[in-house]
C-alpha cells in the first residue's frame, strides 16, 4: 500500500468494552495489524446504547479501558483517540455529555442509525444535530441502511454536513463493492473504517480497502479520503 497515514474512523479496539477486543493483548494485535497497513490514527468507537448503559457508567468504563491500553502500548503504534458508535436514540441531540462521546481529537460524533425505516422525525433529528451543535455527525457503515432509506435521504442529509462513513468491507466484498464504489464517486463516502472486531473474524483491514479503490478509482481518490479524514483532526 502506497499511502501511508491512514485513519481508521471505526473500530472495536478499545478492550473489554462491547462486542470487539476481549482483551489489552488482542487491542495491541490490532494496532499493530493497524500499523502494518499504514493506519497512523485510529478512532476507539465501542458501542453506546443509551437503553442498556448510561452515559456516566460508559464514560467511565471508556477511561478506564483506556487508561489500561494505553498503559501497555509500545512503540510504533498509531495514535488512538477515544470515541464511541453511538446508536442513535430520540433525545441524542439533548444528551449533555456529547462533547464527551465526540472522537478526541475532532469535533466527529459517530452515530449508528437504526435498522428499521427511518422517520421523517428521525431525519430531521440528525439535521439538527448537524446543523446546531457544533459537531460532525458521521454515519456509522452508511451501506448498512439500504433497507432503511433512500439515497435522496441521504444525500439531504450530506447537504446538511452529515459525513458518510463506509466499512472497508464494503468495497471488498462482491455484493456489495459496484454500490460502494458508485457512493464514493458520488461524493457519499467521505471517511472509511475497518469497524474491526478482532483479529480473526472481523480484523482491521482498511489497507485492503484502500488499495482497491487506488486501483479502481486512482490515487487521486484515495488522497482525497485520506485528507478528509486529516481534516476532521484538525478542527
Ligand atoms: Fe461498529
Amino acid at each position: 500500500m502506497a499511502v501511508s497515514g491512514l485513519i481508521d474512523f471505526h473500530t472495536h479496539i478499545l478492550p473489554e468494552m462491547d462486542d470487539g477486543s476481549r482483551s489489552v493483548e488482542e487491542s495491541l494485535e490490532m494496532l499493530s495489524l493497524s500499523a502494518k497497513q499504514g493506519v497512523a490514527k485510529v478512532a476507539l468507537t465501542p458501542h453506546f446504547y443509551a437503553d442498556r448503559d448510561n452515559p456516566e457508567h460508559f464514560l467511565e468504563k471508556r477511561q478506564r479501558r483506556y487508561e489500561k491500553l494505553c498503559a501497555s502500548m509500545g512503540e510504533g503504534l498509531p495514535q488512538i483517540f477515544p470515541g464511541a458508535e453511538i446508536a442513535y436514540f430520540e433525545g441524542l441531540s439533548h444528551m449533555k455529555e456529547l462533547e464527551a462521546f465526540r472522537i478526541q481529537g475532532t469535533k466527529a460524533l459517530l452515530v449508528e442509525m437504526p435498522f428499521r425505516p427511518w422517520t421523517e422525525r428521525l431525519v430531521a433529528d440528525i439535521s439538527d444535530l448537524a446543523r446546531h451543535s457544533g459537531f460532525t455527525v458521521v454515519l456509522a457503515h452508511i451501506e448498512r441502511y439500504d433497507n432503511c432509506t433512500t439515497e435522496r435521504v441521504l444525500k439531504s442529509l450530506v447537504y446538511e454536513g452529515v459525513l458518510m462513513q463506509s466499512n472497508a468491507n464494503s468495497f471488498l466484498r462482491f455484493m456489495s463493492k459496484s454500490k460502494a464504489f458508485r457512493r464514493l464517486d458520488d461524493g457519499m463516502v467521505h471517511l472509511l473504517g475497518s469497524d474491526c472486531h478482532n483479529t480473526g473474524s472481523r480484523p482491521p483491514n482498511l489497507a485492503e480497502a484502500f488499495t482497491a479503490i487506488q486501483n479502481k478509482q486512482g490515487v487521486q481518490a484515495v488522497s482525497s479520503l485520506v485528507s478528509r479524514g486529516e481534516k476532521l483532526f484538525s478542527l
